[in-house]
């Protein structure tokens, strides 16, 4: 009988912490949920200590979920393990996730210790952890940097004191495959109460190894995969959940995961669109090209055999194949039964409104695909629930020019406009919407993104703006990039006044 792999996903914790990829907790929620339609066992919902953001999301997705464990991280601080065991309270299943780094570097220049008294600082951890909660999870951190003699005594003493995973992470994202499968087999063969733990795996992509990485762990031995969805995290993030999932299932490992395979591309593309990260054209599995097929050969190949040029079924992961491209010439009965397809039935108005859009983006882009019409009624959507629309904005700009913007404003039901004069056309759009604000508004991060990389593309924009140290994102997307960033902004100045 196959073995089976036990999928942590961490895109709620690992995933989260990656600039610009912050949710609220409505959207932690939805994706909470999703991961577990996905069939994920263990969910690491938050960091408890790190905010009371995070401490409020391990309280909400306890209660909000009932099948996966769920799982709080903490360092191997007392308080940080009283605090997780609070957030975990309401929890069906919960698990403490707490460690300390083990490598040369950690010990001696993060935690400025010695290795005999990080080896105890670990132990007392997962003792007190133990306190609390039966399942307790233990990380030695830069685990892939750190000498495997350590590392497996280490191992031995953490299970000694009870805990029940022991996680082995390539922090850093430095180990070569054969290098990380021959750290776990050495574990598995020097560590000697090893069968009363799981080993797992928690890679990082930073020389694009973590899904090599992460197959080798198991290979080798370890049973638990640290993941998350579409690779989000921090630098150039974690292991991706759909590529060490579908490398399971298309190899003969003897190994088997709890994963509902077609719901992989769903739960992808929410995680892309809350998190306002969308994953490139090629990524394997979840990219838009990962099942298209555009050379003559290899499409009539696929025609004769679909097995040709395909090592996995779209259908397996949720790519449905006859997915229809709606044009300028689509009514709006088809654009109501794409969307329907999508999982977003409209009320007539809100029909109405989108199909205006839909049109505009259809007269400016050839074709109009699944991506762009989720944009469209996220945006339908979020707009409607904002205190502050955008009614106009008029930029004059370009070589020898001043850039200049007026700018009107619907707050609370009352037009506003102003003009300003700025370095380009956003910032004299931004300039002009801050005169009509007493507060002080500092804008502290601009991110602008294409989706398909055409100059007929949308254009989306992430920004994070300051007010009274309290800080605010907001979400803009338009063809026109100008509007995009200027809705942006908007966004964010809305959330100040909710
Ligand atoms: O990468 C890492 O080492 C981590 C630990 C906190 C588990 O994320
Ligand atoms: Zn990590």
């Amino acid at each position: 009988m196959d073995s089976k792999v036990f999928v942590f996903d961490t895109t709620l914790r690992d995933g989260e912490q990656a600039p610009g990829n912050q949710l609220n907790m409505v959207e932690k929620i939805e994706i909470a949920k999703a991961l577990e339609l996905l069939g994920v066992d263990i969910i690491e919902a938050g960091f408890p200590i790190s905010s009371p953001g995070d401490f409020d999301s391990v309280v909400q997705i306890s209660k909000a979920v009932s099948n996966p464990i769920i799982c709080g991280l903490t360092r191997a601080v007392k308080k940080d393990i009283e605090v997780a065991a609070d957030a975990l309270k309401y929890a069906k299943r919960p698990r403490i996730h707490t460690g300390i780094g083990t490598s040369y570097y950690h010990i001696h220049h993060k935690l400025q210790s010695t290795p005999d008294d990080i080896l105890q600082r670990g132990i007392d951890a997962v003792t007190y952890a133990k306190s609390f909660v039966e399942d307790v999870e233990f990380y030695c951190e830069d685990a892939g940097r750190s000498d495997n003699e350590y590392l497996a005594r280490m191992v031995e003493a953490v299970i000694k004191a009870g805990a029940t995973v022991v996680n082995i992470p390539d922090t850093t994202g430095y180990c070569l495959p054969h290098e990380f499968g021959a750290k776990i087999k050495y574990l598995i063969d020097n560590v000697p109460n090893i069968d009363k733990a799981i080993l797992a795996t928690h890679c990082h992509n930073d020389l694009g190894m973590a899904t090599a990485n992460t197959i080798s762990g198991i290979i080798n031995g370890a049973r638990q995969v640290e993941v998350t969805m579409n690779g989000v995290g921090e630098r150039a993030g974690n292991t991706a959940l759909e590529e060490v999932v579908m490398a399971i299932k298309s190899h003969n490992l003897g190994l088997v995961t709890g994963i509902n395979t077609p719901r992989i591309m769903e739960t992808s593309k929410l995680v892309q669109r809350l998190m306002k990260s969308p994953v490139q054209a090629n990524k394997a599995i979840v990219g838009k090209n990962a099942f298209s097929h555009s050379s003559g050969i290899h499409q009539d190949g696929v025609l004769k055999m679909r097995e040709n040029y395909e090592i996995i079924d779209p259908k397996d992961v949720g790519v449905n194949e006859s997915s229809i491209v709606l044009t300028a010439r689509s009514g709006r009965a088809a654009l109501r039964h794409r969307l329907e397809l999508l999982g977003y039935t409209l009320n007539p108005e809100e029909l109405d409104k989108t199909y205006q859009e839909f049109l505009h983006v259809a007269d400016v882009k050839k074709e109009v695909n699944d991506d762009d019409l989720l944009v469209l009624v996220g945006k339908e959507k979020r707009e409607a629930k904002r205190a502050i629309k955008l009614e106009s904005l008029q930029v004059v700009c370009g070589k020898s020019m001043i850039p200049t913007a007026t700018v009107s404003l619907i707050i609370n039901g009352e037009t506003k406009t102003e003009s300003a004069m700025g370095d380009g056309p956003v910032d004299a759009a931004y300039t002009a919407i801050k005169k009509l604000f007493s507060q002080k508004i500092r804008l502290e991060e601009f991110l602008i993104q294409g989706f398909t990389g055409g100059s007929d593309d949308f254009g989306r924009v992430s920004v994070q703006i300051e007010s009274e140290n309290n800080y605010f994102y907001g979400f803009g997307v338009d063809t026109d990039i100008v509007t995009a960033s200027t809705e942006a902004f908007v966004d964010a100045i809305s959330k100040i006044l909710e």
